[in-house]
């Protein structure tokens, strides 16, 4: 059993860590512990009760409660605000009951004034040591319940006022920059008011006492499972207790529940490690791989993207041309992508009218799809759903299905307006249009692009609130992709939002793979990926080989790309027959080490921005197989070589290390400091590639 209640206490166990929470003196429902699993029930501390300080702070302002409101002399930061319909604006939520339901801990608490339930759900996930939570608010008053904030959780690491906090920060074309900073007395904000998760933070975090590294250490990390706006609060009070809470961002946002409604928040999703960095990013890996992906046992094909090498002037022979490079290179999919459906000629025409471009495939887009297959390869295709050209059928048949405000001008983003998808239509066009295209082709493959922010988040309803609509876009958003999903089995489907506008666990639900950034220069790529794989498996990962960083050598952009999912975006009609060999040869390499990196263990053995080197390793979950990248990412360096030390190995058995002399038992691997030579000289960056494979 994963949750126990003992002496007034709630327990929820994983397999090495625990979270404790109940009642206090003042019967305020408070956070007890959260770290290693312990022995005995009786191990466990009794939730605090604080006293107050002077008349300047109630005892609930310093009491580590689960799920504070905004409500009496409290004034840090809540996970709850509501407004009522008589002008009174706080909410006081008091226990009722506690239930467990099929290993989902229940706590009910109720307002003694108002009929407003609020019921926290807990559940532990043994095997990741994660601790899933979200609420839900249910309405059972005679007047409606205006909710102003809703979180999903506040989380309470034990490390004091001692805390950093690492993150994820960046923007468009440089995504993902891992930084950890100490947090000080006040509260620290991340978050997203852009209708997508964004390029610029991701709903991520790890806390640690600032003593945590790679390998070793306690670290508490988290993420909320949410494609929209989203809200981060890591508050270090000014009694020496620090918060992190997370939820759907209140900014702009407000909810409005009718008698007998209840809204659910997103689910936030916490571990604990003593692992370090390294532990807490495989423990999420796992989760993601066994519990959020859709179709987590596929293996990925090497895919060739046309985008790089023909933008919109995509027909039936450019393509086709493409193509038999493409398969001759060993690729596995071929992929149209933007400038494939009616009117597409540039980036301002066509958008909304999903149907292949009659001129552009005068044989029919099956016709191509057919040779594709011809030549061993499977096809794919991309799609905009959510945005629409003002220049397109679409719009002037339904000129009001965007997101506007009526007396303002509708601005445009990269020439496009913003479909509303809270809209019923809107979806029932979606899910029709595109399916159609589905349903007629063999497609195996789809992208859902996405290439602008909001602006004018104005939503005509006849009723309710208007500002719903940050939520709703995002359930309408998910109901079009789910649906497809169930109408087209056999479709992959790649999520990209100009590179990484939309990384986040809600993705990786509706979607397979992420194009993590529209900047796929290997030297720059390194960092980026070493940002999406502190949350996210390499499994999720798309990497190529394009056009950019060309002064990078060959090998490493190769060596960079397979580090997740290899794919090729370069016009390789430009390529010369040695890189087509090189090519060959890396593509073939890379489909003998995929199972790696889409099912194995990932360790970062030097980080991205360590002394202008890089490295990381892929172990087989038998750990009887692994590959290490290893880069000199920095010119001018004056160490010519990187010296590393390995993880994860067995430590009994033995193992080669492609590169270095001798049979070696796992516990002598990993306890040799490991010389990488990377002579690029001063002009060349330099990779290396290494297999290690135990010897029975
Ligand atoms: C933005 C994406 O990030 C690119 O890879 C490409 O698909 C373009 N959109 C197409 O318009």
């Amino acid at each position: 059993m994963s949750v126990t209640a003992h002496n007034g206490l709630y327990i929820l166990s994983t397999a090495r860590t625990a979270y404790a929470l109940g009642l206090n003196r003042d019967g305020l429902l408070t956070h007890a512990y959260w770290g290693a699993r312990l022995p005995y029930p009786d191990d466990y501390p009794a939730p605090p009760s604080p006293g107050a300080w002077g008349p300047f702070n109630n005892p609930a302002h310093l009491t580590p409660e689960e799920y504070p409101a905004w409500e009496d002399m409290k004034f840090i930061e809540p996970c709850i605000k509501v407004s009522h319909a008589d002008g009174v604006r706080d909410l006081s939520p008091r226990f009722d009951s506690a239930n467990i339901v099929e290993d989902v801990l229940q706590m009910r608490l109720r307002d003694a004034v108002y009929d407003v339930m609020l019921t926290l759900h807990y559940r532990a996930l043994p095997a990741y040591d994660l601790i899933e939570r979200w609420a839900t608010i249910g309405n059972a008053g005679e007047a409606p319940l205006r909710l102003e904030r809703v979180f999903s959780a506040q989380w309470h690491p034990p490390v004091g006022d001692r805390a950093r906090l690492s993150h994820l920060h960046g923007r468009w074309f440089d995504e993902m920059h891992l930084t950890r900073e100490a947090l000080h007395p006040g509260v620290k904000t991340l978050e997203s008011r852009r209708l997508t998760s964004s390029h610029h933070h991701q709903p991520w975090f790890a806390l640690d006492r600032g003593d945590a590294a790679e390998e070793h250490g306690e670290v508490w990390y988290g993420l909320l499972d949410w494609s929209g706006n989203w809200k981060l609060t890591a508050e270090v009070t000014d009694f020496f207790s620090t918060r992190v809470a997370i939820g759907l961002n209140d900014w702009d946002f407000s909810w409005v529940l009718a008698t007998g409604e209840t809204f659910e928040t997103p689910h936030a999703f916490a571990g604990y490690t003593i692992g370090g960095f390294g532990a807490a990013s495989r423990s999420l890996h796992d989760f993601v791989r066994e519990r959020i992906q859709p179709s987590p046992q596929v293996v990925h094909k090497v895919y060739y993207n046309s985008w790089e090498a023909t933008l919109f002037d995509v027909d039936h022979d450019s393509q086709l041309r493409l193509a038999k490079l493409a398969a001759s290179l060993g690729a596995e999919m071929f992929m149209i992508d933007d400038g494939w459906y009616r009117g597409r000629f540039s980036q301002a025409s066509g958008l909304g009218d999903w149907q292949p471009d009659a001129q552009k495939f005068p044989h029919g887009l099956s016709k191509l799809i057919e040779e594709i297959n011809a030549l061993g390869m499977d096809f794919g295709l991309w799609f905009e759903p959510e945005m629409v050209n003002p220049d397109s059928q679409l719009y002037r048949e339904h000129p009001d299905w965007v997101i506007h405000y009526p007396t303002r001008e509708r601005r445009l983003g990269r020439d496009s307006l913003h479909l509303n998808l809270a809209l019923e239509d809107v979806q029932a066009y979606l899910i029709e249009s595109i399916s159609s295209v589905l349903a007629a082709h063999n497609i195996r493959y789809a992208n859902w692009d996405m290439n602008r922010n909001i602006s004018e988040p104005g939503w005509q309803k006849d009723t309710g609130e208007a500002r719903e609509l940050w939520v709703r876009y995002v359930y309408g958003l998910y109901r079009v992709w789910n649906t497809l999903r169930e109408r087209h089995p056999q479709v992959i489907w790649q999520s990209c939002s100009g590179g990484g506008g939309r990384i986040d666990l809600g993705m990786l639900r509706v979607s397979d793979m992420i194009w993590i950034s529209d900047n796929s220069g290997a030297a720059y790529r390194l960092g980026i990926q070493q940002g999406y794989t502190q949350m996210f498996p390499a499994s999720t990962m798309q990497a190529w080989v394009t056009d950019q960083q060309t002064d990078v050598p060959f090998d490493f952009r190769f060596h960079a790309a397979m580090c997740g999912l290899l794919g090729i975006g370069a016009n390789i009609t430009c390529w010369t027959e040695a890189e087509m060999e090189r090519a060959r040869h890396w593509i073939s390499v890379f489909k003998s080490v995929r199972h790696l990196i889409q099912f194995g263990d990932l360790y970062r053995l030097c980080p991205a921005d360590e002394r202008g080197f890089s490295a990381v390793a892929y172990l087989s979950k038998d750990r009887r197989d692994g590959v290490i990248f290893a880069f000199r990412t920095y010119i001018g360096q004056h160490e010519p070589s990187l010296t590393l030390r390995l993880h994860g190995l067995n430590g009994d058995a033995r193992y080669t290390i492609e590169g270095f002399e001798g049979v070696r038992s796992g516990a002598a691997w990993m306890n040799l400091n490991l010389q990488f030579g990377l002579h690029g000289g001063l002009e060349n960056l330099g990779s290396t590639m290494r297999r290690i494979t135990q010897v029975d």
